[in-house]
């Protein structure tokens, strides 16, 4: 029995945030500023819609690429919001979450050693997916004093032959970092230049601040050698509805739709249905989410750094990522103590990455009194800390 397991699977870390909120399972008055999702419910004329569909006897399997209904509105969202055009025939695919998205992109892309450049800190599941296709994946370390940005000569200094793919994901998951038209044209040249294929998570587009977001796949000659992964789960507040989109270059998608046909078969159709709704009257809640996100967001920027946490302003996303280094304490020891001293649950930077180990990730997805109450016990845990 001893080998059971493949090796690869052995060989993979479970999620540090998984790790690290078993610990919260069975505590009492913990608020969590640890879950990756929003604390609103998806929209009603949402929900509706997709009740509607169940009611309406729409039960079956849509075809294995999605509902063409679906990516029609996709297709067209996209080139009147973003002026960014895609067939819905055949470089639109539906997926189960840009989860599946970034499986299946790594699973049509890579060959074994394939490399995969992946900026951390960074969501957790970039480097276990490529790993399982076989690929490698090559971490870079953006810092702080950068804005948590990858630069062209980062990105220049770690191809090489076996380099085929690079991962951005902005807004990012966990610094909230985003980019400008014109950092983008920076890297994007390099990426073109090298030849490489740039998966594009760009799931909290939506939620981008203070500019508007340019999806990579817009930059003059970028469109050929990206995937683009998008999807409802953030923005719309639809997390649990397993839905989203990937879209690129026709031999790509077709390559992914092989592999989705499968091993998925499609989309679930109860959240293809609403899908539909959130792209035809979602965007009303979606903006009014996102400002309140917004006001969230400087609440708690401004309460961390009063508390002399280090703390960019995010552009994007739902996460503060605050720096514990002048406490003294690693990440993982500021977040144990807080958690067992004041009941605060926040994610230790280190599981997204070696380099995340002088800070902690807060999600601001939590009501602003929670907010209130959290920012002041992480005070009174510093405090006594220093004594
Ligand atoms: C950066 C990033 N990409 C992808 C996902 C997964 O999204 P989905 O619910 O669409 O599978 C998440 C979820 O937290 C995320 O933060």
């Amino acid at each position: 029995m001893k080998d059971i397991i493949s090796h690869k699977v052995q060989n993979m870390q479970p999620s540090g945030i998984r790790a690290f909120f078993d610990l919260v399972l069975g505590m009492k008055d913990v608020i969590s500023l640890g879950v990756g999702e929003p604390d609103f419910a998806t929209p009603w004329s949402i929900r509706e819609t997709g009740i509607f569909s169940l009611e309406n006897g729409y039960t079956t399997y849509t075809s294995n690429k999605g509902l063409y209904k679906l990516r029609l509105q996709i297709s067209r969202f996209l080139k009147n919001h973003y002026k960014l055009e895609y067939d819905p025939e055949e470089e639109i695919l539906i997926t189960v979450g840009v989860s599946e998205g970034l499986d299946l992109a790594a699973r049509a892309l890579l060959n074994p050693q394939d490399k995969v450049i992946i900026p951390q800190p960074s969501y957790v599941s970039y480097g276990p997916v490529v790993s399982l296709c076989g690929g490698i994946p090559k971490y870079i370390y953006t810092k702080q004093s950068n804005g948590f940005k990858v630069t062209s000569e980062l990105l220049k200094a770690a191809i090489d032959k076996k380099t085929k793919a690079v991962v951005l994901n902005y807004p990012s998951n966990p610094t909230g970092a985003s980019y400008t038209k014109k950092e983008l044209e920076a890297l994007k040249k390099v990426i073109l230049q090298n030849n490489l294929i740039c998966i594009s998570d760009e799931i909290y587009d939506d939620l981008t601040y203070d500019f508007s977001h340019t999806p990579f796949a817009v930059l003059p000659g970028a469109k050929k050698n990206t995937v683009y992964l998008n999807g409802f789960s953030k923005g719309y507040a639809m997390t649990g509805w397993r839905i989203a989109y990937a879209c690129g270059p026709r031999q790509i998608i077709a390559a992914m739709t092989k592999i989705h046909q499968y091993t998925m078969l499609c989309a679930p159709t109860v959240s293809q249905f609403a899908a539909c709704e959130a792209l035809q009257s979602g965007r009303r809640a979606l903006e009014h989410m996102k400002k309140e996100y917004k006001r969230r967001r400087d609440f708690v920027v401004d309460g961390l750094n009063n508390l002399g946490l280090s703390c960019l302003k995010p552009d994007g996303a739902f996460y503060a990522f605050a720096s514990v280094k002048d406490t003294g304490m690693t990440s993982l020891d500021f977040a144990k103590k807080l958690l067992d001293k004041e009941k605060v649950a926040v994610v230790p930077g280190t599981a997204f990455g070696k380099n995340g180990n002088e800070f902690i990730r807060i999600s601001y997805a939590c009501d602003i009194e929670k907010l209130k109450e959290a920012l002041s016990r992480v005070g009174s845990f510093i405090s006594s800390a220093k004594k």
